[in-house]
């Protein structure tokens, strides 16, 4: 049976795939170069520094170690800039009420992102109270697809892996709940997500019943 649902955040709670794309954009034509919306794609679940590598690579800049961590500091910068006139409008079609439903049939809620920025995104939206545990990018050590920021959800919960479902966008974030030993909903395109259980175009109509069903 299924206890608890374990959520990543950008790109299936929220879509700040946006701000971070303009940010990243922002810091590349400041660097000289320019960065498309394709280039974005490959940034989606990955770490803030290892975004910043990959944003090098396709400038074809190389940069110090300093130098790196004070651009990935001004990039961020600007995003929290963005982030913060974000509203519950921005909550992406059907997250809150599958969540609601959720909290009804007494299935746990937890989050499980690698943003060090999550805590800003939740409160923002007014998302926080719905979640019994809480695991970021400043709890954790290991990025996805190491298990480990849906270990240490489960483990907050008291629930077993095997009664847990992950609802990710990366594919990174589906081979991490694999590896938790949870099952999971991929929330974008089977060609990216065929590894998961589920495949959704969005949380949208999407119930508890269903749910229960994988
Ligand atoms: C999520 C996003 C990534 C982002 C990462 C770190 O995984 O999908 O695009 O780089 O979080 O976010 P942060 O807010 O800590 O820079
Ligand atoms: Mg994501």
């Amino acid at each position: 049976s299924i206890t608890a649902c374990l959520f990543d955040l950008d790109g299936v709670l929220v879509d700040t795939a946006k701000y971070h794309y303009i940010a990243w954009k922002r810091l590349a034509n400041e660097l000289g170069f320019d960065f498309t919306e394709q280039d974005n794609e490959r940034l989606k679940g990955v770490s803030r520094m290892a975004s910043l590598n990959i944003l090098l690579e396709i400038g074809g800049v190389t940069l110090d170690e300093i130098t790196k961590m004070a651009l990935a500091e001004k990039k961020n910068a600007w995003y929290v800039e963005y982030i913060s006139n974000m509203d519950k409008s921005e909550i992406l079609p059907g997250a809150l009420e599958f969540i609601q439903a959720l909290k009804e049939r007494g299935i746990k809620v937890a989050l499980g992102s690698a943003s060090k920025n999550a805590m800003l995104i939740l409160n923002n939206t007014g998302l926080t109270p719905y979640f019994d545990a809480i695991i970021d990018g400043t709890k954790t050590s290991q990025a996805k697809p190491d298990p480990e920021v849906f270990t240490l959800g489960a483990r907050e919960l008291g629930t077993e892996p095997e009664a847990c479902v992950v609802f990710e966008d990366a594919e990174a974030g589906i081979e991490a709940a694999t590896r938790a030993g949870m099952r999971s909903v991929g929330i974008g395109s089977s060609e990216t997500l065929g590894q998961a259980n589920l495949v959704l175009p969005s949380l949208e109509g999407f119930t508890v019943d269903r749910l229960l069903e994988l």
